[in-house]
């Protein structure tokens, strides 16, 4: 696949088979995912690998769609709020880098915001100035929807004089 083929079918994954995934190849994805855009190199970044007893206390409603990985993907605050928004940006393009390097790969990624709740904070441990961006399940689509149709990028495009 080129990568206009990795990027329009990816989908965010909602049923997976039971196959674990290697470790060297999640690290294969999150390493591309530290290739990510990231404004004076602060790599705000950190990934937590969840195991059972943690993802058992997650308690999602769908189990993560029984995922056989499960990741959180934390975000690190910066000396100020603008700093901040920057460090959450970059590290959506990490996640994206890595959703799409999975992908490329055959394998696909669910993305759950249930990390928001400040219950979860308290599970995940999470420390003081640190963002969940997201927990991640992680595995072999068991089946694969076709993309989910997006406006025409021309509706949303102005021309500055
Ligand atoms: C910040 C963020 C949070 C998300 N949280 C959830 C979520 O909690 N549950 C869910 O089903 N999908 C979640 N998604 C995935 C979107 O619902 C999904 O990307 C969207 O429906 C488009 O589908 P696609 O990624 O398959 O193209 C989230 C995506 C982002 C960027």
């Amino acid at each position: 696949m080129d990568i206009i083929e990795i990027i329009n079918s990816r989908r965010n994954t909602k049923s997976f088979k039971s196959d674990t995934v290697q470790k060297e190849l999640i690290n294969k994805w999150l390493q591309a995912g530290t290739m990510a855009p990231n404004h004076k190199m602060t790599e705000p970044w950190e990934v937590y690998w969840v195991g059972e007893a943690t993802r058992t206390k997650l308690n999602h409603k769908t189990n993560f769609f029984n995922a056989p990985i499960v990741l959180a993907i934390l975000s690190k605050h910066g000396a100020n709020e603008i700093e901040t928004t920057e460090n959450t940006v970059a590290t959506a393009c990490f996640v994206q880098n890595f959703n799409l390097a999975a992908w490329a790969d055959g394998v696909g990624t669910f993305w759950s915001s249930l990390a928001v709740a400040p219950k979860i904070r308290e599970i995940l441990a999470v420390p003081e100035g640190y963002d969940v961006i997201g927990v991640f399940g992680v595995g072999y689509p068991e089946e694969v929807n076709p993309p989910r149709e997006r406006t025409a990028i021309l509706e949303k495009m102005k021309y500055l004089p």
